[in-house]
């Protein structure tokens, strides 16, 4: 093979040119790509969408919108269109026994797996907006400093996020609850907790906090820190870094549930063996030695990334399904290539206007994702409904 060039010498200051040079296209990228104002908006939904989301036939929604409380949408051309926040309050009403009953705590789930690219904030965003749709109130903590989901919801980690924006001020120590940081999104019923590079700060801050405080637990400031999120939003929802870190053990920690996405590639299962080994080593270390538990309400191992008809996947799945039994959701996610141009990489299926792409590819697509919300879904009221039956005991 050629070399494409003689070889040049990189020094420090060259790749601080070079990583200002990439930071400033990123602003022009995303400035071309979101126009007119370079914020992102969520789609508005048509009746039959609505219906479905409600689970109801579109006649009952006609029906309905003749009582007059609930938002009648608005005419665009010969079809009516509901945005995003109308469709919500036609979910909450139409769906009420799904919804948080009084007395229950909002539902904390981490999605993790110390393997990069494994698709844990595409789940971790998909779930959030499709929980939301379905009338929850969701909060999405972005622990990754890569700050993917972040970016994904329009916002640039290197420009447009600060300390106070973080679960930085939380690990360091300023703040005890993480309520600071949160901020409403363009997305209607989701709130985000932003990431940066900066946050790779926790991984010096809190072993450092250790050291000082022998009686600081480490792996529980965010746990204690979600307290009045645990009061404000239905669902937490946590996206970490691809590594067992401080701030992951901290999102482990706090969570009700966990979300393992594994792609099934040999590779990827023999890391996933590994994710679980360290992390009960771990557990044992920290939390056990010191005669204390923790228990999760759910664990998840969810197929993502599955090509069809691929000879390799098929025995791999075989070997998750004999490993994790019944963790394994009943639904897999198909590789897809509806986010794969590039504007569309920006966001998820579910920010994907209707007819923007081939029909087929994009139901197959979206039929997972709402499939996984909804076992998800099933999951949490679950869990609602035993904690409402231990406040009545
Ligand atoms: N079902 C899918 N079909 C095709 N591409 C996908 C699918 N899910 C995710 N991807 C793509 O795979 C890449 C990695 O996904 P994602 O960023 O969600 O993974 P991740 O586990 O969060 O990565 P990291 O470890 O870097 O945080 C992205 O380009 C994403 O668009
Ligand atoms: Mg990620």
């Amino acid at each position: 093979m050629d070399i494409k060039q003689p070889i040049k010498r990189q020094s420090l200051a060259d790749i601080e040119t070079q990583a200002a040079r990439v930071a400033a296209m990123m602003g022009h990228i995303r400035a071309a790509m979101l126009p007119p104002t370079a914020k992102k908006s969520p789609p508005t939904l048509s009746a039959l969408q609505l219906a479905q989301l409600c689970n109801v036939d579109k006649a009952k929604i006609a029906y309905r919108m003749t009582r007059g409380d609930l938002p009648a949408g608005t005419m665009q051309g010969n079809r009516r269109e509901w945005t995003m926040s109308a469709a919500q309050q036609w979910a909450r009403e139409l769906r009420s026994s799904h919804m948080r009953p009084a007395g229950a705590a909002g539902i904390t789930i981490t999605v993790s797996n110390f393997k990069g690219g494994v698709a844990k904030t595409t789940t971790a965003v998909t779930l959030a907006q499709g929980l939301s749709m379905r009338g929850h109130k969701v909060l999405l903590v972005d622990l990754d400093p890569q700050g993917s989901a972040t970016t994904l919801f329009g916002v640039l980690p290197d420009a447009e996020v600060d300390h106070e924006h973080t679960a930085m001020p939380l690990f360091t120590g300023e703040h005890d609850d993480l309520s600071y940081a949160v901020r409403p999104s363009y997305w209607p019923g989701i709130d985000l907790v932003c990431a940066a590079p900066l946050l790779f700060g926790a991984e010096f801050a809190l072993p450092a906090r250790q050291t000082r405080d022998a009686g600081f637990e480490f792996w529980r400031c965010l746990d204690r820190g979600l307290d009045q999120a645990r009061s404000d939003f239905d669902v937490i929802i946590i996206d970490t870094p691809p590594s067992l870190s401080y701030v992951t053990i901290n999102a482990l920690m706090a969570a009700d549930g966990v979300i393992l996405p594994l792609p099934p590639s040999a590779l990827d299962f023999a890391s996933s063996a590994q994710f679980w080994d360290l992390f009960s080593d771990l557990c044992n270390q920290l939390i056990r030695s010191r005669g204390q538990d923790k228990s999760f309400e759910f664990i998840d191992v969810l197929l993502s990334r599955v090509e069809a008809n691929d000879a390799a996947s098929s025995v791999v799945r075989q070997w998750v399904l004999e490993g994790y039994g019944d963790k394994v959701l009943p639904i897999e996610i198909p590789k897809t290539s509806v986010t794969a141009t590039a504007s569309a990489e920006f966001g998820t299926v579910y920010d994907l206007p209707r007819g923007s792409m081939n029909a087929r590819t994009f139901a197959r697509a979206r039929d997972a994702y709402d499939r996984m919300c909804e076992l998800v879904e099933q999951q949490i009221e679950a869990v609602w409904a035993n904690q409402v039956e231990s406040l009545g005991g």
